[in-house]
């Protein structure tokens, strides 16, 4: 992927992101004007595909297992999802956490497999275990301020940039990502003041009562 910043759209399972009503806010999405970023979405398992296959965004999975194809109940593997035009996904969300273990076999299989993982981590102490794992994104989100209004570029600018810090000294090429509670442009070049290479954001796209123009006005 480019080095222009990321903004990484996480559906969640929010209703207005769900079903039906998810093609039609992607749809939104890709006629937004990107002004220099690049826009990852990241639609529930059962909806991505469809996005994958009307728009000409970049789709990645809310979570993924290491494990290939086979007699695998209930698990994601990669080369369906390769298959389905997803070439990524987050993995050990604050939502649907991870062992450690399972970021490191999970990170080699994508390695092998040319999918990229953004690695999530809610506190410093987890950052700095899954920077020795050298992932090609960490997105460092609080957990506590996941889905408020106060975002994480407003209550924890230090410990941004302590993230970063972190992440660049034990893995140079990570890109770090931050979000939680992301919810205008000024949180975004922020975020960008603080080292942070993009962000994810979750409830205040789908919930704009016009998400085209918040994020158009986000983008500016
Ligand atoms: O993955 C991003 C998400 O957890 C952030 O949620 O609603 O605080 O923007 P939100």
């Amino acid at each position: 992927m480019a080095d222009k910043p990321l903004i990484v759209l996480n559906f969640k399972l929010y209703p207005e992101a769900a079903g039906r009503r998810a093609l039609v806010l992607a749809q939104k999405i890709a006629k937004i004007k990107k002004n220099g970023y690049e826009i990852i979405v990241v639609p529930s398992l059962t909806t991505m595909k469809e996005i994958a296959d009307k728009t000409t965004l970049t789709v990645f999975a809310q979570h993924v297992d290491p494990v290939p194809l086979g007699a695998y109940t209930g698990q994601i593997a990669m080369d369906e999802l390769k298959e389905l035009g997803i070439n990524g996904s987050l993995i050990n969300h604050s939502e649907r956490k991870v062992s450690l273990s399972i970021i490191r076999d999970t990170l080699e299989l994508a390695r092998q497999k040319k999918f990229t993982l953004i690695v999530c981590a809610s506190s410093l102490s987890e950052v700095k275990k899954i920077a020795l794992m050298k992932p090609p994104y960490l997105a460092y989100e609080p957990s506590e301020l996941i889905g408020g209004d106060l975002s994480v570029c407003e209550a924890q600018p230090e410990v941004i940039v302590k993230a970063v810090e972190i992440v660049k000294a034990l893995s140079p090429d990570t890109k770090v990502l931050c979000g939680a509670g992301v919810n205008k442009k000024e949180d975004v070049s922020q975020a960008l003041l603080l080292g942070a290479e993009g962000v994810l954001i979750g409830h205040a796209a789908p919930k704009a009562k016009d998400p085209k123009k918040f994020l158009e006005e986000l983008l500016l």
